[in-house]
């Protein structure tokens, strides 16, 4: 038998849409594989309701064949599903790290990134890697076609979940099918600035750089109380506040001791727009 944490991660961070990730020291699920004939699936935790056990309809499903690795698997989830905060994701990387282990197929922890993303296709339509990189390999990631690189950082996050669900297949069809040039140069400096502050661990850069015209302008209408909430967590402190993900989770970076104060800000702004939230006091980890 096998136990693996795998955390909750933050895609996108504003300007790196669909290729920075980054993990979160919580919440995480909690996957736990055993040897068996034939695969089948137990979930239990936040949310367990809402997901299908049938290996067909579960996104460990894929990992299974993929690593031809059947198993009793039980899900303990504590990413609540269309969070934002790669729920799916968490899911099939901790399956597919455990499955590796159970039956010593011998993968590396980046070779395990493709195979974990057939999982998230299976939920979302599309095999994106900028969840499960980081749920696998820890820290900040940066995935794009030739494969992903990741980088220790260390930041304090503070994440606040409305209780309100975003679909990431909807969230996919609001997003722009072409940008100005003014906007791409715009984007590719923040996501430069935001790759060297997580390189030097600096909250003020990553905040800088989480800042995106084209992407989180067009989802932020997906979530009730989002404009109210940003400018809360900047006044409070922040140094830069985004959309997690698709949504609807809000993230904020934020210095070192200051991220009750910004936590208690985001959930009286919520409030306030009249949609229960939970904040996640986390860091990059
Ligand atoms: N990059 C993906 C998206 C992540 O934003 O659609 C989904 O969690």
């Amino acid at each position: 038998m096998v136990t693996v944490r795998a955390p909750a991660t933050s895609a996108n961070l504003g300007s790196g849409f669909d290729v920075f990730g980054a993990a979160l020291s919580r919440p995480a699920d909690v996957v736990t594989v055993e040897r068996a004939d034939r695969t089948t699936i137990e979930v239990t935790g936040v949310g367990a309701q809402y997901i299908p056990e049938d290996p067909e309809g579960n996104t460990v499903g894929a990992v299974v064949e993929a690593l031809d690795a059947p198993a009793h698997i039980h899900i303990d989830k504590g990413v609540r599903p269309a969070s934002g905060l790669g729920s799916s994701a968490a899911s099939a990387a901790g399956a597919a790290v455990a499955l590796n282990r159970l039956y010593d197929r011998g993968y590396s922890r980046e070779e395990l990134v493709p195979i974990a993303a057939e999982g998230e296709a299976v939920v979302s339509g599309v095999a994106h890697s900028d969840n499960v990189a980081p749920s696998i390999l820890g820290g900040f990631t940066v995935t794009t076609t030739d494969g992903t690189h990741s980088v220790d950082a260390r930041v304090p996050l503070v994440v606040c979940l409305p209780d309100v669900a975003v679909s990431t297949r909807d969230a996919r069809r609001v997003v722009p099918e072409t940008a100005s040039m003014d906007d791409l140069v715009e984007t590719v400096g923040n996501a430069a600035t935001l790759a060297i502050g997580m390189c030097r661990s600096d909250p003020a850069l990553v905040g800088a750089g989480m800042s995106d015209p084209v992407v989180t302008p067009e989802r932020a209408r997906l979530i009730t109380g989002y404009d109210a909430v940003h400018d809360a967590a900047l006044a409070a402190g922040a140094t830069g506040v985004t959309v997690s993900g698709a949504g609807p989770a809000v993230v904020a970076a934020c210095r070192q001791g200051n991220r009750q104060r910004i936590a208690a800000a985001m959930l009286d702004a919520f409030a306030e727009a009249d949609i229960d939230a939970r904040a996640y006091q986390t860091r990059i980890g």
